[in-house]
């Protein structure tokens, strides 16, 4: 009996521990300490910011013709050529986006729970107060602003269900037509703006994050955050403001392909 009894009051203290992370793989034990939190929320971070860069500047082939921005919708689906079959690196891309983003979102969630815990009472330092004290404040809600605008621009540009005009292999006429709706050009504006602030905290903090906070380097990481911020924004905010003030329309003016534009998709069906 008494066997038994010294048994089972052993067995939760081995269950804890390795809920604890000291049986766990070093990564999962990593990831469940706060600094690994951190880096997570930085690595993903920069990985996200990549993809908005380089989204936004793919995007200014708006500007150059509908056929220009119609051909970059298809590279991207064709890379890297005859390599490999149509539209696998494409979803190796987009997979490793999810779980970034994934990522993303669980360790900042998990990071406010700590947080919470650790400190009921909210406190802020002078330093983090002059350098972005509205953006680090807004973090959740402009979080939860641009989680809702992907969902939304997903449906509106990728499946093209909240587009009624959506034509598939056509993404000039999809964002004309999108734009011309002047609400969803409006949300898309203020979604930016809220990407933006959430961005310039994000830049500021990645820092921090991995630990380079000699407070030698905070002009710099103020500069660096506030330029990538207003990159983003300005060129985010001019597609929708070019089509609600007619500078890109659907009549193709100017562009490659010759009038009458063509009424659907010259590109193939797979996303
Ligand atoms: C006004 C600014 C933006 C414009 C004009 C725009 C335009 C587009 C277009 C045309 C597509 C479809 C591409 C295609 O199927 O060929 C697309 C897809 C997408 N956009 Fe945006 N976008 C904007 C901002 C953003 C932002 C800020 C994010 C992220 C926060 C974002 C995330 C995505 C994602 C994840 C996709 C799906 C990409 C894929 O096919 O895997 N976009 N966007």
């Amino acid at each position: 009996m008494a066997t038994t009894t010294r048994r089972s009051a052993v067995e939760p203290i081995k269950a804890r521990r390795t809920r604890e992370g000291e049986a766990a793989p070093w990564p999962v034990a990593f990831y469940r300490s706060a600094v690994g939190k951190k880096w997570v929320m930085a690595v993903t971070g920069i990985m996200l910011m990549g993809f908005v860069l380089t989204h936004m500047i793919g995007n200014v082939k708006l500007y150059l013709s509908r056929e220009e921005i119609n051909l970059y919708g298809e590279a991207l689906r064709d890379i890297p050529g005859h390599l490999l079959p149509r539209t696998v690196f494409l979803w190796t891309i987009r997979l490793g986006l999810i779980a970034a983003f994934g990522l993303h979102m669980h360790s900042a969630f998990s990071l406010t729970v700590l947080n919470r815990k650790a400190r009921p009472v909210t406190y802020q330092s002078p330093r983090d107060y002059v350098a972005a004290s509205f953006a680090a404040r807004t973090m959740r809600v402009t979080g939860i602003i641009v989680i809702l605008y992907l969902i939304f621009h997903l449906l509106d540009l990728t499946a093209g269900t909240a587009n009624p005009d959506f034509v598939r292999g056509d993404p000039y006429n999809n964002l004309v037509r999108s734009f011309e709706r002047p609400l969803v050009a409006i949300a898309y504006i203020v979604a930016n703006l809220a990407l933006g602030v959430h961005l310039f905290h994000g830049a500021w903090s990645i820092f921090q994050s991995l630990g380079i906070n000699n407070p030698r380097y905070n002009l710099a990481r103020k500069r660096f955050a506030q330029g990538f911020a207003a990159i983003i924004v300005i060129g985010n905010v001019s597609f929708p403001l070019a089509v609600i003030t007619g500078v890109v329309d659907q009549a193709c003016e100017g562009t490659a392909i010759e009038s009458p534009c063509p009424a659907s998709g010259a590109f193939g069906e797979e996303n």
